[in-house]
């Protein structure tokens, strides 16, 4: 039997998505951007769900980008096609209800470092080293690489990785913003598993308001963000957790959050 291309488990409310082709160093061709897109439709409905885990399997590469010899074929139209697949899958990540962490646990170059960028969280090895090298292939970035990085880092670095293409560490790509921590090889699995047991016990519906004030409130005026972000504060209160939590901190005991 062969594996598939997607290995997905679930733990104390962290479900962990392992891209698995390492072979390939995670590449991402059709079937595995489709299977990426129905795992993560499903973490989003599945209640057992607090937060998700993606990242790759095999030592060497988070994903390596998007499939050169599948693009290698495609005609004008397939392209844009492919890009569109590849980009609603991440627009979809981004704008899951829970949180998404990527653990960058190699290269995360092109399509990678996109996939990457379209989760909440960044942490990466000190070993990872990513990059947008697709203009060594007479390419542009196609799954939303030239906007999340203009909107994470700025135009200077966003131009210097697109146009080099030239891949860098995780260090320098935590001194630009593009990920949160840079943790030793060693100790990624158990920090992001520490990071993803704290997001899994705090309060679904908060996280929740507060993932839709930053996807909001990036795409929009400061003016509209601010009501925005006044009527997620305000649906807090209809929520158990607010209670539990405010209650919690008065009695000095830990809260225990349901998600109502
Ligand atoms: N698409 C398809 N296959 C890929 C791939 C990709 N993006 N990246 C790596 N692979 C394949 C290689 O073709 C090779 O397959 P093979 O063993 O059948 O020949 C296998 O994965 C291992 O890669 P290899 O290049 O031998 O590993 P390396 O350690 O020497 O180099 C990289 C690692 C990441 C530097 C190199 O694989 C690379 O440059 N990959 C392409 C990165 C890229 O341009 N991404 C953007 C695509 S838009």
């Amino acid at each position: 039997m062969t594996e598939p291309l997607l290995l997905i488990d679930t733990a104390a409310g962290i479900r962990t998505l392992r891209i698995n082709r390492p072979d390939k160093l995670n590449a991402l061709n059709v079937e595995v951007i489709d299977a990426l897109d129905a795992a993560f439709a499903d973490a989003a409905r599945d209640p057992d769900v607090r937060v998700v885990v993606l990242t790759g399997a095999g030592p060497k590469a988070f994903v390596a980008g998007a499939d050169i010899a599948e693009m290698n074929a495609l005609s004008p139209v397939q392209g844009r096609d492919f890009s569109l697949r590849g980009s609603r899958m991440m627009r979809r990540i981004e704008k899951l209800p829970k949180p998404v962490i990527a653990m960058i646990n190699g290269y995360a170059l092109g399509g990678g470092l996109e996939l990457a960028m379209s989760c909440h969280l960044r942490i990466a090895a000190d070993t990872a080293k990513v990059g947008q090298p697709e203009i060594n292939l007479g390419l542009i970035p196609g799954f939303g690489g030239s906007q999340r990085l203009l909107r994470l880092c700025g135009r200077a670095a966003t131009l210097e990785l697109c146009l080099t293409g030239a891949p860098i560490t995780a260090e320098r790509a935590q001194q630009l913003g593009i990920v949160n921590r840079v943790v030793p090889a060693a100790e990624l699995e158990a920090e992001t598993g520490k990071l993803a047991a704290q997001l899994a016990a705090a309060a679904p519906l908060a996280l929740r308001g507060l993932l839709d004030c930053v996807n909001i409130g990036g795409e929009c005026g400061l003016e509209e963000g601010l009501e925005y972000e006044s009527a997620q504060f305000g649906l807090m209160f209809a929520t158990h957790d607010m209670r539990e939590g405010t209650a919690a901190f008065l009695e000095k005991r830990k809260p225990t959050f349901t998600g109502t």
